[in-house]
């Protein structure tokens, strides 16, 4: 069974080609950070005419690649939700007419669940049940997953999510935006120590999360700093990682605790961060828990998450997504 996966719910166009025996066939991504690069953010409406462009000559690089043809396609899945309304318009509007004119099924996917099932794209596969830390520029959360389709919120942030913090802080030390990678690599040349930064409910009693006060932590330091020596730039982005990747390490240990499971899934944009999958391996070690990471350059939003999360859909028998819809918003508890 040949799925074609399509990913558009913000600002990368993502495609793939999954076969259910032989794995991931080919996959092709746009990235439309340079040209939300000037706005320092992503501008909606710019995204969704971009994906529009991109989908169709991405597909024909994906078939080339795996030598097949569109008619191979058994079915097709395609984000559904959360995202950008017009992006995610876009994705399910050439979902819905690829698959009228294939007369092929087509399987609307979450967003997350595509994030939180993407290390199955990587060997050796979980297998459920097991504790999620999904970190992404939209969200930050901590999931019992007990099955396909059986998720229950233990924590998640309260503001900012992780991502987002990145981000921001990113923009505060003049890196650009998405900030995520630019603030890693500066923060390898930093000192340790050398600037020590909040860790925001680091010791409440729940699983929540907050990244606001950091933001602003980061802004009070940037403001006393000479921000042309790069050193001192180093050694903030080091004291801010260390503050984020602290948190979510603890919090996640956290989690296996009170629940008694031992493995643990860690998905999204953020998880591609070295210094997290580092701190996150050690304290996996150190206790004994099976820790899962999909490939890196799956974490970042791909259309190969969304082809996987579509057969595992499809092979629970959820019946083909009839109505052209897309949510904009829409809970993770609730994608049943
Ligand atoms: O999952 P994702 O691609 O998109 C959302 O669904 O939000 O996550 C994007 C986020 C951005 O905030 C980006 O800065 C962050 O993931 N990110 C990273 C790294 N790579 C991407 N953050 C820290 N370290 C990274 N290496
Ligand atoms: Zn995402």
């Amino acid at each position: 069974m040949l799925i074609l996966g399509i990913e558009t719910s913000c600002d990368e166009t993502g495609i793939a080609l999954y076969d259910k025996d032989a794995g991931l066939l080919a996959q092709a991504i746009h990235s439309q950070v340079d040209m939300h690069r000037a706005f320092g953010g992503v501008v909606p409406e710019l995204a969704s005419r971009d994906h529009i462009r991109r989908v169709l000559p991405l597909l024909d690089e994906c078939l080339r690649c795996a030598n097949r043809r569109k008619s191979d396609i058994d079915a097709i899945a395609v984000t559904e939700g959360p995202g950008l309304a017009g992006a995610l318009l876009a994705g399910a509007s050439i979902a819905h007419a690829l698959g009228w004119a294939l007369g092929r099924p087509v399987v609307g996917v979450h967003h997350l669940e595509g994030h939180l099932l993407s290390p199955m794209l990587a060997t050796p596969a979980p297998s459920f049940p097991f504790i999620a830390l999904l970190v992404s520029g939209g969200h930050t959360q901590l999931m019992r997953v007990e099955a396909l389709g059986d998720y229950r919120l233990l924590g998640e942030t309260l503001d900012d999510a992780a991502g987002e913090a990145f981000d921001k802080t990113a923009q505060l030390l003049g890196l650009g935006y998405p900030g995520g990678p630019a603030v890693s690599r500066l923060a390898d040349f930093g000192v340790p120590g050398a600037v020590r930064l909040p860790r925001p409910l680091l010791n409440s009693k729940d699983l929540n999360f907050s990244f606001s006060g950091l933001k602003t932590a980061v802004l009070n330091v940037v403001r006393r700093i000479d921000n042309t020596c790069e050193q001192a730039r180093a050694d903030l982005a080091l004291g801010f990682v260390d503050a984020v990747v602290d948190v979510l390490a603890n919090k996640s240990m956290a989690a296996l605790a009170k629940t008694g499971l031992t493995r643990l899934v860690v998905a999204g944009g953020v998880g591609a961060n070295r210094q997290l999958r580092e701190r996150l391996a050690a304290d996996a070690r150190r206790l004994g828990v099976e820790l899962f990471f999909p490939p890196p350059a799956l974490c970042t939003d791909n259309g190969a998450m969304i082809a996987r999360a579509g057969l595992a859909r499809l092979e629970r028998q959820r019946a083909p997504t009839a109505a052209f819809a897309v949510r904009p918003r829409w809970n993770l508890s609730e994608a049943v």
